[in-house]
């Protein structure tokens, strides 16, 4: 009988670990499941947290995070105002800027084709005036080379992504835009250093006097019925002083708001940056259609008018119809006649310019 009991006792308490031991095992394996499960989700809590709307609209919206560095501004991801920025420039000034340098080249063309270049009226005497001192040329035609290569590259930054990168190469538009980067990186300080000289040399000869309202209001003898009336003009005429002030001005913009954006080491912050480069892309626009028209006055507009630039001379036909007073002043001065040496010029232009 004890032995009875014993057995079912045995098989009672074997029965009830065994019970036992399964619904450990199976709320082991539940809490396994649940602890995974709870990691899972929090990782995707987290995920959404930096991927999900909410994250992305305090990022739109300018909020601060943390960062190890100490620069201004660098704890912002995306910044409010360069929203304002990026649609003044993308939206209005590319488009207009590209409108304006589309509308200078036309009203040139207009001009050469409807108005035509001014022609001397009378021949040519053959006798030279000096006009431009070697010293002269040389700082001309630098300002113009870094100008225009300064201006060509700059537009290639702007406008070379709807232009160019279209129709090259994925490699070929990289080599492009960062050479495009590099040359106006490098050759922006030394158009400021050439442009100083310009204007320290120039200043002088470019202030306005009353001779020069009357050629504004005959347009230069160039248009209309004014055309071929040869308005009095002395070393530089109206429109040649308002193109040197306007270069000048426009100038001085273009030179402060590159060094701002070549040199962002002085704790410039993004405000400066932008507010630069809108001063920046609006100066160079404004010189630019001036300097079209300026080039193609040199060029094509007016008969013998690149003479002086090039050779440093004059004819003396030209230099009456067009600067009057200026060859009033200079007619009689010994390098000015007929047969004056090469040599005795020399000397005369190592001396200070007469007519700077
Ligand atoms: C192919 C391009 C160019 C040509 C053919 C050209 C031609 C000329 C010529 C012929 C003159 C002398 C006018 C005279 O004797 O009265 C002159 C003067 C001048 N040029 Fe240019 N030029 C060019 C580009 C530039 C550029 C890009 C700049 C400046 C960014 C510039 C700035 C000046 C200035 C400031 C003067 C002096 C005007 C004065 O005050 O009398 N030129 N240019």
């Amino acid at each position: 009988m004890t032995k009875r009991i014993q057995r079912w006792l045995t098989v009672l308490v074997t029965a009830l670990m065994v019970a036992f031991s399964v619904q450990v095992m199976a709320n082991e394996a539940t809490t396994t499941t649940s602890s995974e499960q709870l990691g899972e989700s929090m990782v995707k809590q987290e995920v959404i947290g930096f991927a999900g709307a909410d994250y992305w609209r305090a990022v739109k919206d300018g909020e601060k995070g943390y960062t190890t560095s100490g620069w201004p501004e660098h704890d912002v991801l995306i910044s409010v105002p360069g929203q304002t920025w990026y649609i003044l420039k993308e939206k209005w000034m590319s488009p207009l800027g590209a409108m304006a340098i589309f509308g200078s080249l036309v009203m040139v063309t207009l001009a050469y084709f409807v108005v035509g270049p001014l022609k001397l009226s009378k021949p040519k005497t053959g006798r030279k005036i000096q006009r431009w001192s070697r010293m002269d040329r040389a700082l001309h035609w630098s300002l113009a080379f870094t100008f225009l290569t300064l201006g060509f590259s700059g537009l290639t930054l702007v406008y070379g992504k709807n232009f160019i990168k279209p129709i090259v190469p994925t490699e070929v538009w990289g080599w492009i835009i960062y050479a495009a980067k590099q040359y106006h990186n490098y050759m922006g300080p030394l158009f400021a250093i050439i442009l100083l000289f310009v204007v320290v040399k120039w200043w002088r000869k470019s202030i306005f006097n009353k001779v020069d309202i009357d050629w504004f209001k005959k347009m230069g003898g160039m248009v209309g019925k004014h055309k071929g009336s040869h308005p009095k003009a002395g070393f530089s005429n109206g429109g040649e002083k308002a193109l040197f002030w306007l270069l000048a001005f426009f100038g001085v913009f273009i030179v402060v708001s590159g060094f701002v954006l070549d040199f962002p080491i002085f704790g410039q912050t993004r405000r400066h940056m932008e507010l630069s480069n809108l001063v920046h892309m609006i100066s160079a626009l404004i010189l630019i259609c001036g300097f079209i028209f300026h080039i193609y006055i040199g060029l094509f507009g007016m008969e013998a008018g690149l003479d002086g630039m090039v050779t440093g001379e004059v004819d003396e036909t030209w230099a009456r119809e067009h600067h009057s007073e200026w060859y009033e002043e200079v007619k009689d001065l010994p390098e000015n006649q007929p047969g004056y040496s090469e040599s005795q010029q020399h000397e005369v232009k190592s001396k200070p310019s007469s007519n700077a």
